[in-house]
């Protein structure tokens, strides 16, 4: 199930609803650089579809529907032979672009043509050890995506400082909605060197419509967050959200910058990868990496209990709710996708339905 806001005055029932679980024509967070090693072949499951990815001796990553052609076993299960892709069963080999190269059985006067027998190829960005694939919708499969994957704010060559990354059980808007949500932080996020329940206090956080998605603006993070104060000087941070589960986290304290990098990548419709990368130019921070890394781990292993003790509830299928105002980032999150995906279908260009506008909540 989903969940689907419907009228609203205060209070938003969420319902399962017939939405397609899954926001398309986007480009989504597939994989780390370092997860994919030239001469190897790596199977994912991405929005349901099985994907193999592979790299070329050059170093270009590429992307293939996990499923041989000639009688669907999945490619990742063979293995890499001169930058093709070789299938177990029978050795067909595929190359990177997606079509046959060898059907090692034929004989001379059987005279099929290997080249016209494709599977289907993804397109893949690599950039600052992300990898990204283009999930298009099926009548858009095989076109050009029409434009490249999100513009982080990293410098040329800037790499992963950080990387925490967990299989969170559910779907993807429970982990969206989940990462979101202002009013969690005292309450799962209890230990002494983040918030204390007592530390709650009322906020007020101005928002701004931003590509797909919105932007929590520039603003001092929360005194009661005790980890920014390892930055020091006197950090802004602006948060910022857009389709499909991507959630940047831009710190600034005079010339140091940290970038937080958080991807929700539905592998399936009831499992999410929630990955999160830190990017710094500090100096020393890298030093800190033995304290940050079990810091990340446990930040993000607190989420994932929540949609892990969640799941049991949703076995019943309640109606949920979504209220004013700490719910409003999930109301829009669902708004936004429902727009994109109507956008798309209809051809039109997305209309962003978030204004500016302030939000009022205690946490
Ligand atoms: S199933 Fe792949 S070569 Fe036959
Ligand atoms: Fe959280």
């Amino acid at each position: 199930m989903d969940l689907a806001p419907t009228a609203a005055a205060g209070v938003t029932a969420a319902t399962a609803s017939a939405a397609p679980p899954f926001a398309r024509d986007l480009w989504y967070f597939a994989l780390l650089s370092r997860d994919l090693k030239p001469g190897r072949v790596l199977h994912k499951t991405l929005l349901g579809e099985p994907v193999a990815f592979g790299r070329t001796k050059a170093g270009e990553a590429f992307a293939l529907r996990d499923l041989c052609p000639h009688r669907g076993v999945p490619l990742s299960a063979g293995r890499m032979a001169d930058d093709t892709v070789e299938c177990p069963y029978h050795g067909w080999r595929f190359g990177p672009d997606g079509g046959c190269r060898l059907i090692p059985s034929l004989v001379p006067g059987q005279d099929i043509d290997p080249a016209k027998i494709r599977v289907r190829r993804y397109h893949l960005a690599e950039r600052n050890g992300l990898i990204w694939i283009y999930m298009a919708s099926p009548e858009r499969q095989g076109a050009e995506p029409p434009e490249g994957p999100p513009d982080l704010p990293l410098e040329a060559g800037q790499r992963p400082g950080l990387v925490e990354r967990q299989l969170f059980p559910c779907p993807v808007d429970h982990a969206v909605v989940g990462l979101m949500d202002p009013a969690h932080g005292p309450f799962v996020h209890n230990v002494w060197w983040w918030r204390k329940p007592d530390s709650i206090h009322q906020k007020a956080k101005n928002y701004g419509p931003s590509r797909r998605g919105f932007t929590m603006l520039p603003h001092p993070p929360s005194k009661n967050a005790g980890l920014y104060k390892l930055i020091g000087g006197r950090p802004v941070t602006e948060i910022v959200f857009e389709l499909p589960g991507l959630r940047y986290e831009i710190i600034k304290a005079g010339a140091k910058r940290v970038f937080g990098f958080t991807a929700c990548t539905p592998l399936t419709e009831s499992e999410t990868e929630v990955t999160q990368v830190f990017f710094w130019n500090i100096g020393w921070a890298g030093l800190l990496r033995p304290l940050l890394q079990p810091i990340a781990r446990i930040f993000l292993g607190q989420d994932r209990r929540m949609v892990t003790l969640q799941r049991e509830g949703l076995k019943h299928d309640p109606r949920l709710m979504l209220i004013r105002d700490a719910d409003v980032p999930a109301m829009w999150y669902f708004r936004i996708k429902k727009e994109w995906t109507a956008s798309q279908a209809e051809g039109r260009p997305f209309v962003n339905p978030v204004g500016e506008t302030t939000l009022h909540w205690r946490s």
